[in-house]
């Protein structure tokens, strides 16, 4: 079983450098470079997320981030078998399984790991044999955390978006009772020897009490670091998330 040593890991995710890119169709800005900022303001890891429709990370940006990179590369997939026969070409350090709709802004929910379980844990398991860590990124539900156990997922990445929106719309009843959630799914996934990560949405004003879960190893942030880069610059951005992440765990 996992145990809680070593400190909480920030994974940053450089998607939406991609799409401010992808807005005027050229190669500025780089995501490349944006992950090699973030090395240096300290990530330990960089996620990307390669979507089917190609509408922020391309296939060439994950051949440069493989490559390039010096720290972990955790790359986001849907389950599908093109994007299975990338990450076996790439054996990326870690992947990532997420739900995947063209309609949607965002990754809109957590995987439906209970009713295809079976489908699953074939999809999986050549890409835990070629070495890659896999996580499995889900709702925190009791249901689904026994299913990606019972598929043999080393990791689960626990939704924190429906906390967060709650946060940013002002209803705090709605959002501890997802925070309340998150801290006993956390813990229920590290009972089964799971290794637990949480992300989706976090903020300055959010990343703290998910942060506290000593649990919770890693964190995976993008959108919002992005964004608050236009303000202040990607690496002084990155290392506020890092000191508050630092400091929520004491
Ligand atoms: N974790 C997973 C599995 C995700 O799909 C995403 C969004 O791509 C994130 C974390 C990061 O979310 P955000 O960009 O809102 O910080």
């Amino acid at each position: 079983m996992t145990d809680f040593a070593g400190r909480l890991r920030l994974g940053v995710n450089i998607d939406h450098v991609a799409t401010v890119r992808n807005a005027r169709g050229g190669a500025y800005p780089d995501p490349l470079r944006a992950a090699k900022i973030a090395e240096d303001a300290g990530a330990d890891g960089i996620t990307a997320h390669l979507r089917e429709d190609r509408r922020h990370i391309s296939d060439a940006d994950i051949d440069r981030l493989t490559e390039m990179l010096s720290v972990p590369l955790n790359f986001e997939m849907a389950a599908t078998p093109e994007m299975q026969s990338i990450a076996l070409r790439h054996k990326p350090h870690a992947v990532c399984i997420v739900p995947e709709k063209r309609e949607e802004k965002t990754t809109e929910g957590g995987l439906e790991v209970a009713r295809e379980e079976n489908r699953l844990a074939h999809f999986i398991a050549p890409l835990r044999d070629a070495g890659c860590r896999v996580s499995i990124f889900i709702a925190a539900d009791q249901r689904q955390i026994e299913a990606a156990h019972r598929i043999g997922a080393q990791v689960i990445e626990l939704h924190t978006g429906a906390y967060c929106d709650a946060h940013a719309d002002g209803e705090y009843e709605i959002r501890d009772r997802e925070l309340a959630s998150l801290r006993e799914m956390s813990a229920y996934a590290h009972s089964l020897g799971l290794e637990v990560h949480a992300g989706h949405g976090l903020t300055y004003d959010t990343v703290q009490p998910i942060a506290a879960f000593p649990e919770v190893m890693e964190l995976n942030i993008g959108h919002f670091l992005i964004g608050e880069s236009i303000f202040m610059g990607l690496e002084p951005a990155i290392r506020e998330m890092r000191r508050l992440m630092d400091d929520a765990r004491g």
